[in-house]
């Protein structure tokens, strides 16, 4: 079976050959180096990771590589930031400049960059915290993270994964030693470029770090590794730390398109994979069975009123018998004259639509262009900064497709809805995403978002997305909407009691957990990436499981909504909006049980981060889910009464 990361490398190396010479898209276009020409080490934050004896997560901040406590050698001139995309600020990445002399083709050992620093006790208490909570070192070489090698405890396999430990812990209880790895040795593979004589490129970068108690910078010898002993943080403070590294250039076959693949790797592909199928399947066969069910009735009951039509028209001296008949006439049809009235609060679901339908796109782009290899996996920020300007430029569709709801619904006041569209849902986001970075700022952590960066976000929303999506409302106020199949009644009709299962939140309930199971699979590698910062890449079982989810959405609305409606129930524009809305819900609750499971720290910054991240993401899914229910139970409605003949 073809695994997704050859594909992802099949793409990238097409797009190498084709288009990255020519556009030079981040990350894509390969540098390329002389012989002894000086290469560039970036370093990034540090970052937590799973524990190794628990397998949890223990920590969500992110801590600049240049954080006092960390006592790391800093340039002559001072670290200088490199530039970054808005996505991959937004995402935690903060790259600066490092004082490591890499040379190509020349091997380095004990090299050392400063003199020792001593650690206070307020430091080494900080650094020993770290160490427990699994804290990785990001170094970048020509873009590459330096990694570790991991085994697949499954299939064997080896493969990189990025980030390397800070240090590590020994023993247990009272004996427990924080050990602090002050000691990196860089392996850096490098491969001749075919076209180019004379030229190399970087294809993979492996660390290798440990732990010594030497003060090798002191040590008269240069160039030697005297060895001493494990260093052991004192948490009382006192001691000096030196960090020295070693560089070892290798040769390598590996060609430059497929340097990431050794990243990308699936812990076990053909488990996802099954489980994949399996999904589908299941949603394909629903699909099938709900969709006949719901025509065969449809069918039958169209015909049906049509006939009860044709006598009520033929012979109006009515015998006993045909008025049997007419009682008959039940259903559906009987909520011709309200299915189309306005909901309560038109506005709000008017602006909610907007913002759905310009997720929806976004999202829908954004998964097709990362599948088709444009978003490369060695800048994560590209692709949040790709759909950050996608949703902005949509701010157009969300407009437009606002201000048509509301005019559908007769809504008059067309001003208040041109200015709620662009500022509801966003305004939501953005206070959220405020008021998290203040506790992030608070810890002093370097995943805060900088003040610039949230200014240059007000200023994208204010200046592009703002106008376009009151530009969207003008054209939509101004296009005629069609006239609903039947009219509406002047006065409402009263509304029998329902079954049980048609009450608000069990129906809610069942038909968000539908959608919820489609995309169940791929959410648990999202929010591991999301949470421990593993890349992720499988933007083809993404794209597969945003289809499904779209389908099944629009399937179990549409049933919802027919349900409803044969129980002479017509308020169902709220329903089908909160029933389909409900995996947002449910994807909240996924998250917390990650929680529960795989993540366990103490810090109220770190719970408040956690579920304040989750929440969002559940809202907008939420908005999402909402809009693509409403939707597709609109045409839905739109069809079926434009089948039957209405006196
Ligand atoms: C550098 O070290 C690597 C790994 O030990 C070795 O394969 C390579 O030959 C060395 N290069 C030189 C120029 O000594």
């Amino acid at each position: 079976m073809l695994g997704e990361h050859r594909w992802l490398g099949i793409l990238l190396g097409l797009l190498q050959i084709h288009f990255a010479q020519a556009f030079y898209l981040p990350g894509l276009a390969p540098s390329s180096y002389s012989w002894k020409d000086r290469v560039p080490l970036t370093v990034n934050t540090l970052t937590p990771s799973l524990s190794r004896h628990d397998q949890q997560l223990h920590a969500v901040v992110s801590y600049d590589y240049y954080h006092p406590g960390f006592r790391f050698c800093e340039p002559e001139e001072g670290p200088k930031w490199v530039r970054e995309s808005l996505g991959s600020i937004l995402f935690g990445d903060r790259i600066r400049t490092s004082p490591f002399e890499l040379t190509l083709g020349i091997n380095e050992t004990c090299k050392s960059i400063c003199p020792g620093k001593e650690l206070d006790e307020k430091s080494a208490q900080f650094m020993a915290a770290r160490i427990e909570q699994a804290y990785k070192v990001n170094l970048l070489i020509d873009g590459l993270p330096g990694a570790e090698i991991a085994e697949d405890l499954t299939t064997g396999e080896l493969f990189n994964s990025p980030g390397f430990p800070l240090g590590t812990v020994e023993g247990e209880g009272d004996a427990q030693r924080k050990l602090l790895y002050n000691h990196w040795d860089i392996y850096i593979d490098y491969h001749k470029a075919t076209l180019a004589a004379g030229k190399y490129r970087v294809v993979n970068v492996l660390v290798v770090p440990s732990s010594t108690a030497v003060n090798r910078y002191a040590s008269p010898q240069k160039g030697e590794c005297p060895d001493g002993g494990p260093l052991v943080i004192n948490e009382n403070g006192g001691q000096t730390i030196t960090y020295t590294y070693s560089v070892f250039w290798r040769p390598s076959n590996q060609a430059w398109a497929t340097r990431w693949d050794r990243y990308l790797h699936i812990t076990d592909p053909s488990i996802h994979w099954f489980s994949l199928i399996s999904s589908i399947c299941f949603v394909v066969l629903l699909l099938a069975l709900v969709s006949s069910i719901l025509a065969r009735a449809l069918h039958k009951d169209i015909q049906r009123y049509n006939r009860l039509d044709n006598i009520n028209l033929d012979d109006f001296n009515g015998t006993s018998a045909m008025d049997d008949d007419v009682q008959e006439d039940s259903g559906w049809k009987l909520v011709h004259g309200d299915v189309f009235r306005a909901p309560r609060y038109s506005m709000l679901l008017s602006v909610l639509l907007g913002s759905g339908a310009q997720l929806f796109v976004m999202v829908g782009l954004t998964v097709a262009l990362s599948l088709l290899g444009f978003l490369s996996p060695s800048n994560r920020g590209w692709l949040t900064t790709v759909s950050l300007l996608l949703y902005t430029v949509l701010g157009y569709v969300g407009g437009y497709v606002s201000a048509r709801a509301y005019k559908t619904y007769g809504g008059e006041n067309w001003k208040l809805n041109m200015a709620s569209t662009p500022l509801f849902v966003p305004g939501i986001v953005f206070i959220m995403f405020f008021v998290m970075n203040l506790f992030v700022w608070a810890k002093g952590s370097a995943g805060a978002v900088p003040l610039t960066t949230m200014f240059a976000l007000v200023g994208i929303w204010f200046f592009i997305s703002a106008p376009l999506s009151i530009f969207g409302s003008w054209t939509g106020f101004r296009v005629s909407v069609p006239d609903p199949p039947t009219r509406v009644n002047q006065i409402p009709r009263q509304i029998p009691p329902g079954p049980s299962s048609l009450k608000p939140l069990p129906s809610m309930l069942l038909t968000g957990i539908l959608p919820f199971c489609a995309i169940f699979v791929e959410l648990y590698p999202i929010l591991s990436s999301l949470w421990t910062g593993r890349i992720y890449y499988m933007f083809g079982f993404l794209f597969i499981c945003y289809g499904i989810m779209v389908l099944t959405t629009a399937c179990t609305t549409i049933l919802l909504v027919y349900f409803l409606l044969c129980a002479e129930d017509y308020r169902w524009q709220w329903r089908a909006f909160l029933g389909s809305g409900m995996t947002g819900v449910y994807v909240f609750v996924i998250a917390l049980w990650f929680w529960a499971t795989r993540i366990s720290f103490g810090g109220l910054t770190g719970a408040i981060l956690y579920v304040g991240y989750s929440a969002l993401i559940g809202f907008l899914v939420f908005v999402l889910t909402g809009s693509i229910g409403f939707v597709s139970s609109y045409w839905f409605l739109f069809r079926i009464y434009g089948s039957i003949k209405v006196d």
